[in-house]
């Protein structure tokens, strides 16, 4: 495809750094922007210097941010809105402070982006959106204005993605349902940090991985670079490319349930620890199971997971 500029947000954060990095190994300029919040400047180390990568340190919730960007830096392709409240349990605390930064934001921004001419704006969704379900996988549709959310950041995020996958115009916008994210760079050192950071950083430190409540509870893991693949697909596009490119919503995951015990034991043994778990109370909040459909997203997109979750522990913890 042609090379392009493009927008990141939440350029310092796990999933938007290692976003930043791919689109300059494909040839893009990249204009970075990151208020810290929960993004991390070591996160930008290994491509800060690089001649087509530009930081800005904003908010995303400042008014006439991309024009601002446009007027610096020239036409934005494609803009790549990761930057939000990541934190469940915050959200519960700051259900405000969460919509205004998740939702409103995001819509503004879609406006901003419109006006400006950007053709696709891709947005991270999450699985969160889905609140507590008890049919296995879930498929996009699976969230709608039924849905009981579990926390102020799964309506929230339900309410941005359906606002971006709605445009029809001739901006293309994308929002993909990311399930539970793994990889390097993801912080392990909050309690509500992903549980693969968490055991892994415990499991290195020869410590006991401690698990919520029965650890019979199911995730989809996904790693990193495969959810990065993701972004590209659906921000890359080109009218080219793809005469029917359209809006829409997509679930990224591996299509895989994992429990959280047997991740505690693989994590173990690919550490060379032996079994150290211990059991703690249910975590409030919590969803029981969540497994993605991606057919949509393979059919639409042929995207497809290729790091297996044996493959991608092993990184994160050569990484660690
Ligand atoms: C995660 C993401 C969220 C995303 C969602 C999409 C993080 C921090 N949260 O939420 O942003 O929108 O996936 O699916 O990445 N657990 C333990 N021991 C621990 C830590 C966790 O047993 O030390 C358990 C939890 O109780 C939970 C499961 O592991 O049952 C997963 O927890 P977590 O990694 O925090 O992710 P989600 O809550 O699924």
């Amino acid at each position: 495809g042609p090379l392009t500029t493009c927008v990141v947000t939440g350029a310092a954060g796990f999933v938007g750094s290692h976003l930043c990095e791919r689109l300059l190994s494909l040839g893009h300029t990249v204009v970075g922007v990151d208020n810290f919040f929960s993004g991390r400047p070591e996160n930008l180390k290994t491509f800060a210097s690089h001649p087509r990568f530009f930081f800005h340190e904003r908010s995303v919730t400042e008014t006439g941010l991309l024009t601002a960007l446009k007027d610096q830096h020239g036409p934005v392709f494609a803009v790549f809105h990761l930057a939000a409240i990541v934190s469940v349990p915050y959200s519960l605390e700051r259900p405000e402070e969460t919509f205004l930064v998740n939702t409103q934001a995001t819509l503004l921004l879609l406006e901003e982006a419109e006006v400006l001419g950007v053709r696709n704006f891709v947005f991270a969704g999450s699985a969160a959106e889905y609140g507590d379900r008890d049919r296995m996988p879930l498929t996009e549709a699976d969230a709608n204005e039924e849905t009981r959310w579990l926390s102020p950041y799964g309506e929230a995020k339900y309410r941005a993605s359906v606002a971006v996958a709605s445009r029809r115009g001739s901006l293309c916008g994308v929002s993909l349902r990311c399930f539970n994210i793994y990889g390097p760079r993801q912080d392990p050192s909050s309690p509500y940090s992903g549980v693969i950071s968490r055991f892994v950083n415990m499991a290195v430190a020869q410590r006991p991985l401690t698990i919520f409540g029965d650890g019979l509870q199911t995730r989809d893991f996904v790693f990193v670079s495969d959810v990065v693949d993701a972004y590209c697909l659906a921000g890359l596009r080109d009218d080219k490319d793809d005469i029917k490119r359209t809006s829409g919503v997509f679930n990224v995951g591996s299509g895989r349930a994992t429990s959280i015990v047997n991740l505690a034991r693989l994590i173990c043994r690919l550490t060379h620890r032996p079994e150290s778990i211990t059991f703690g109370p249910e975590r409030p909040g919590d969803i029981r199971h969540s497994t993605a459909n991606i057919e949509a997203i393979t059919r639409v997109l042929q995207w497809k997971p290729r790091i297996g979750l044996k493959d991608g522990l092993t990184r994160t913890i050569q990484w660690m």
